[in-house]
């Protein structure tokens, strides 16, 4: 209170008397800086700190001082070279160098013993405040469970047992279909990233309805290897696979067949005869055996096919 009390009055005494005191340089700090952006008028604050790869005797951070009646309140800090002692041993680990001290940037090297997983960051350095930084790594013991995948089966990677960075990669059994990542990688925590896959039954949407036609059995949803059957309208002939399955990347194989009029024409063969065969119209797989006259020869062949282009088939004969 009393200081307070005598602080204003002479503040209301040089405001009124005399100009402020200034307090000028406060001086050099060796390895270090003198921050005076508040001024160096009575009241005033200078912050000193030190250049990087030193630090201040003592307690660290930075340091105030404040111009007084008698000039600049306090004694100049110093500022000497940091050092670092040792940093920490490890548990199933060492480190090198092997010093009594280090100086400001040195590095030290982490290692596990054989068999164990550095944990963190292999290498530390004695840094501003004379630590090392960042915080020295753990040994772990690295190890993923087999990888049991229902439906799955090893491809390609490693053996057990599974260390750090080993990697799998697994496909689904025909019929499943993989849900997830095919190559799976042992993490830090002894896991698999990113998860181990599910093998799940390969389904397929219905299969496309056809012109015409349609296919059967009807459901929602199929699963691998079911089968539809697809048929025509009356006297419509199925041109492609009258069966079509549901196969393993989930769509139904081959594509659906079509639905189409075939129909022959009338075989008119200049002196022959009709013998036997179908009856018109000749649709598909009509047949027609044909016979010349006397005294013609016949030059083709004497039974016809109709075929799935409405033609016949090998051709029609001629008789000569
Ligand atoms: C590795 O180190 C980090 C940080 O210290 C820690 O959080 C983590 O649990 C450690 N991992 C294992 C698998 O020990």
């Amino acid at each position: 209170m009393g200081i307070i009390y005598f602080l204003l009055l002479s503040c209301l005494g040089l405001a009124i008397a005399a100009p402020r005191r200034n307090c000028g340089s406060a001086g050099e700090v060796e390895n270090g800086h003198i921050d005076y952006s508040e001024g160096t008028e009575f009241g005033d604050k200078i912050v000193i700190t030190c250049n990087p790869g030193y630090q201040f005797i003592g307690k660290q951070g930075p340091r105030g001082m404040v111009c007084g009646d008698q000039g600049w309140m306090g004694k100049l800090p110093s500022c000497k070279a940091v050092t670092c002692d040792p940093p920490p041993m490890i548990v199933d680990g060492t480190f090198s160098p092997i010093k009594e001290t280090y100086s400001y940037g040195d590095i030290v090297q982490y290692s596990c013993q054989s068999g164990l997983t550095l944990n963190g960051s292999k290498s530390v350095s004695c840094s501003d405040d004379g630590t090392f930084q960042p915080a020295p790594p753990t040994c772990i013991m690295v190890q993923c469970k087999d990888p049991d995948v229902k439906n799955g089966e090893w491809v390609q990677g490693s053996r057990p047992p599974f260390g750090y960075k080993a990697t799998v990669t697994f496909k689904c059994r025909s019929g499943f279909i993989m849900n997830g990542e095919s190559t799976q990688t042992c993490e830090i925590n002894s896991e698999w990233s990113p998860g181990l896959p599910t093998c799940e039954t390969v389904t397929c949407e219905p299969p496309p309805m056809i012109v015409d036609g349609t296919f059967s059995p009807i459901k929602d949803t199929y699963t691998y290897g079911d089968a539809v059957l697809y048929s025509c309208q009356n006297g419509l002939t199925l041109n492609g696979s009258k069966s079509v399955s549901c196969s393993d990347d989930g769509t139904f194989q081959p594509a659906p067949p079509t639905c189409i009029m075939v129909q022959c024409a009338h075989p008119g063969i200049e002196n022959a005869d009709w013998v036997q065969g179908s009856r018109p119209p000749f649709g598909h797989r009509a047949t027609a055996t044909f016979k010349c006259r006397s005294g013609f020869i016949m030059k083709g062949e004497s039974t016809q096919i109709c075929e799935m282009d409405s033609q016949w088939s090998p051709g029609l004969p001629i008789c000569e």
